[in-house]
C-alpha cells in the first residue's frame, strides 16, 4: 500500500466535504486502489473556527511554508478560491515539485498560461476536474473521451447558484434576495456571491472549457457576460406564460478556427433539455463534430458533489505519482485563441 501525503489550503464548503470523503471511503479507496491519501497538514485562516468536520486541531495551521517545506506532502490540493495567495501558492508548490489539484476556476481562467507552464517546467501534474461542474466530469471528458472532436457548439448551465435562484424565482416566486440567501446558506455561492449573480463565474468556466476544447488559451476576460441581477420577477412571469424558462448559458461556438464565447441569461423552450435542468445542477450539451450530441448532467455546486471531484484528481495525481510517470501539457499550442468579435456573433 502507498501512501501519499496531501497538504490541503481551504477547509470551507469544499474542504469539509473532501475531509467527509476521505473520512467515508478512504479504506475503500486503499483497497480499491492501494493508495492510500493521507492529509497532512491543512492550511486555514481561523484554526479555532468551530468546523462542522472532526479534524484534529494539530493538522490546522496558517503558515502556508509549513506545507511546503514538509517533504512528506507530495499532493497541495487548493480549496481557499480567490486569485492572491491562491495563484502564489500554486505556483510555489509546482516550482517546489509538488503535483496540484485545484477547484479554483478563478485563478486557471485568468493566469493559466502561467500556472501550466509552471507545472510543466517541473514536470509535475496539475488537476482541475473540479474548477468546472462541481461533480459532472466535463473537464475529463473535452481533455480525454471527446478530444478527437471538433467541438462545433456547447450550450451549457454552469453555475449553480444562478440555476438554483433562477428555479427558486422561477417556480416559487422566491424574491431574488431570498432565493441567494438560501444557496449561500447550502455552500453554493462563492464567498463573494456577486461572482456568480454578475456571470463572472460562469464565464471563468467557459474559458477554462473553451481553453480545452480548442487547445489554445482563452481568458475568461473575453468572454462577452450578463449576469442575472437584472432578471425582474415579471419578466420570468412573462417568460412562464409564453412556455419559456429563464436559465444563465455558457454558449461556446467554433466556426473556421474563430470562437464565441459568451455567458447571459436566455429563455429557453420549456421543451429544451436544459430546461430540465433545475436548481443547483449543471447541465452541458456538447456538439461534437464526429461524436454528435453528448450530454453531461448532474449537480455543479456543493461540498460533496465538489469533494467527488477533487478526491477523484487526487487519486489521478497519486497514480502518476506512483508510476513516476511525467504527466502530459495541458495546453497544446502557446497561440491564444482568435475570438469572434461580438458584432460578428450571430443573433441569439
Ligand atoms: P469557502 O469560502 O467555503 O472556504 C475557503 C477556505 O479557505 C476556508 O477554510 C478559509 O479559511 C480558507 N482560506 C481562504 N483564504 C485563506 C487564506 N488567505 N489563508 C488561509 N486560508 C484561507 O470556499 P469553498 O469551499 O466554497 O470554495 C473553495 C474553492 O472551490 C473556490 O475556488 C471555489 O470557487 C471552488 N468551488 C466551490 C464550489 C462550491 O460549491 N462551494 C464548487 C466548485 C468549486 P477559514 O475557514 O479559516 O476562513
Ligand atoms: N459558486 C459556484 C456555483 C460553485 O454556484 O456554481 C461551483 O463552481
Amino acid at each position: 500500500m502507498q501512501e501519499i501525503g496531501i497538504g490541503l489550503l481551504g477547509l470551507g464548503t469544499v474542504g469539509s466535504g473532501l475531509v467527509r470523503l476521505l473520512e467515508k471511503n478512504g479504506e475503500f479507496l486503499a483497497r480499491k486502489t492501494g493508495i492510500r491519501l493521507r492529509l497532512r497538514r491543512i492550511l486555514v485562516r481561523d484554526p479555532e473556527k468551530p468546523r462542522g468536520v472532526s479534524v484534529s486541531r494539530k493538522l490546522l495551521t496558517t503558515d502556508f511554508e509549513e506545507i511546503l517545506s514538509d517533504p512528506g506532502i507530495q499532493i497541495v490540493c487548493e480549496l481557499m478560491g480567490g486569485l492572491e495567495p491562491a495563484r502564489t501558492y500554486i505556483l510555489r508548490a509546482l516550482k517546489a515539485g509538488k503535483y496540484v489539484v485545484t477547484a479554483n476556476k478563478a485563478v486557471l481562467s485568468t493566469y493559466g498560461p502561467e500556472v501550466f507552464a509552471a507545472a510543466e517546467a517541473r514536470g509535475v501534474g496539475l488537476f482541475f476536474e473540479a474548477a468546472v461542474g462541481g461533480g459532472v466530469p466535463i473537464v475529463k471528458a473535452l481533455r480525454e473521451s471527446l478530444s478527437a472532436n471538433r467541438i462545433r457548439r456547447l450550450t451549457a448551465i454552469v453555475n449553480g447558484t444562478c440555476n438554483y435562484i433562477l428555479t427558486r424565482m422561477t417556480e416559487e416566486g422566491l424574491p431574488f434576495s431570498e432565493a441567494l440567501r438560501e444557496a449561500q446558506a447550502r455552500g453554493f455561492a462563492e464567498a463573494d456571491p456577486q461572482l456568480d449573480v454578475s456571470g463572472a463565474d460562469s464565464a471563468h468556466k467557459l474559458a477554462i472549457l473553451a481553453t480545452l476544447a480548442y487547445g489554445g488559451f482563452l481568458p475568461a476576460e473575453k468572454v462577452y457576460t450578463e449576469g442575472i441581477e437584472t432578471l425582474e420577477p415579471l419578466d420570468i412571469q412573462f417568460a412562464r406564460e409564453l412556455g419559456l424558462v429563464p436559465k444563465l448559458l455558457a454558449i461556446g461556438r467554433e466556426e473556421d478556427g474563430r470562437v464565441e464565447v459568451r455567458v447571459h441569461p436566455t429563455l429557453v423552450p420549456e421543451t429544451h433539455v436544459l430546461a430540465s435542468v433545475r436548481e443547483a445542477y449543471n447541465g452541458f450539451l456538447l456538439e461534437g463534430d464526429f461524436v454528435g450530441s453528448v450530454l453531461l448532467y448532474g449537480l455543479g455546486a456543493g461540498g460533496e458533489p465538489t469533494a467527488s471531484a477533487v478526491a477523484a484528481d487526487l487519486l489521478d495525481a497519486a497514480r502518476f505519482l506512483q508510476a513516476g510517470a511525467r504527466p502530459g501539457p495541458i495546453l497544446f499550442r502557446d497561440r491564444p485563441l482568435e475570438i469572434k468579435p461580438l458584432a460578428e456573433v450571430e443573433s441569439r
